[in-house]
């Protein structure tokens, strides 16, 4: 029996959005971006669906040996890289590849032996501020990392605003990172989902993608299903109790919403306890069996609620799905002035996951 309030996760949509990802950019290797738990999807899950992809990668060690402990094979990436003496033996022992961003962890490299089997992800900041080189430094980082005689260096940089398909900051970022690595070899990797779709040029020997894995559109404008995209999680709960409410009657914590006429009340079992956004507005559509219905006041830890005067036929324990087939989460986290990363990523762990 499934619990009152659940998601399920379909493996075959994360399969078929990866063969998206190779019609897009075909020629590239994939490094399928699985941090924060997947999005929040379940890592060991989605890392099984993406079996046939060339590498996985996660932000932080401790999602990497969680992998590899789990008996995942493939090349595996660490996007933050080692802080530490420590982390950076770990990633000798566990066999993954280390995105190299800061000058500390070039000391690190340079003050230990037998690195000849790490791989190396030399990263640019190209113009985001976030982790990276400057430009400026590339060359002499890249002579320092040469003399630690590792299995391979490879370059990245990751582009800030590629979701903006008018925005000229991602030429600019692409034309950066492929004049700064011109002089090495090495192999390069630039796109994120919204690269992918929409710039060419950044389609270099890998491409990362993380969010169009879980069916969800990188552009505010396009929903994943029209970039032929298919959802990933569907969020469920149910109805646990209907009334009827009088003209004048408030709604919820603070009583922001108010009934302006004689009316049937649904509360469903999800609140922001679950992951649901407390900020998502009045009128956020929900879908009781497959039927579109208001959200109405403030959403509570546990519940929420809707209007059903339009539903007489609606009963307690009926289905609700609040995003999935039907319901993008692109629309909830229009609704609730966020991004669907945060809804997806934000799922609690009294949810449970199924696996489909
Ligand atoms: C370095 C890096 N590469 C790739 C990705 C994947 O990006 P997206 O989920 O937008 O495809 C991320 C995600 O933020 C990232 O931090």
């Amino acid at each position: 029996m499934n619990p009152v309030t659940y998601a399920t996760i379909d493996l075959p949509a994360i399969q078929h959005n990866l063969s998206r990802v190779r019609d897009y950019a075909p020629e590239a290797q994939i490094m399928t971006v699985i941090k924060a738990d997947g999005y929040g999807h379940g890592l060991l899950s989605v890392a099984k669906a993406l079996i046939t992809a060339d590498a996985l990668a996660v932000a932080r060690i401790d999602e990497a040996i969680r992998l590899r402990k789990a008996g995942f094979k493939q090349r595996l990436a660490v996007l933050e890289g080692f802080i530490n003496r420590e982390e950076l033996d770990a990633f000798i022992l566990y066999d993954l590849d280390a995105v190299v961003h800061c000058v500390e962890q070039v000391a690190l490299l340079e003050n230990k032996n037998g690195l000849h089997s790490l791989s190396l992800w030399l990263k640019l900041d190209s113009g985001m501020n976030r982790l990276g080189f400057k430009a400026t430094e590339f060359a002499t980082i890249f002579q320092r990392l040469t003399a630690c005689v590792v299995a391979n260096i490879n370059f990245m940089t990751h582009l800030a605003n590629a979701d903006d398909e008018s925005d000229p900051k991602t030429l600019e970022q692409i034309s950066l990172f492929t004049k700064t690595v011109k002089p090495f070899k090495g192999a390069c990797s630039i796109a994120n989902s919204a690269g992918i779709f929409a710039w060419k040029s950044s389609l270099s020997d890998w491409v990362r993608p993380g969010l169009m894995l879980y069916g969800i559109s990188p552009f505010e404008e396009k929903t994943g299903q029209q970039l032929g995209l298919k959802p990933v999680m569907q969020l469920y709960s149910h109805l646990v109790s209907i009334k009827e409410l009088q003209k004048g009657e408030a709604v919820g914590y603070g009583g922001t919403w108010v009934a302006d006429k004689t009316m049937r009340l649904g509360i469903i079992a999800i609140g922001y306890g679950d992951g649901y956004p407390r900020h998502a507005k009045a009128g956020t559509p929900v879908l009781v069996n497959g039927q579109r219905v208001p959200l109405i006041g403030r959403v509570s830890m546990d519940t929420l609620a809707v209007d059903l005067s339009f539903q007489s036929h609606a009963k307690v324990y009926d289905l609700v799905t609040l995003w999935g087939d039907g319901l993008a989460v692109e629309e909830i986290a229009v609704c609730a002035g966020t991004i669907a990363y945060t809804l997806v990523c934000g799922i609690t762990s009294r949810v449970m996951k199924i696996e489909m």
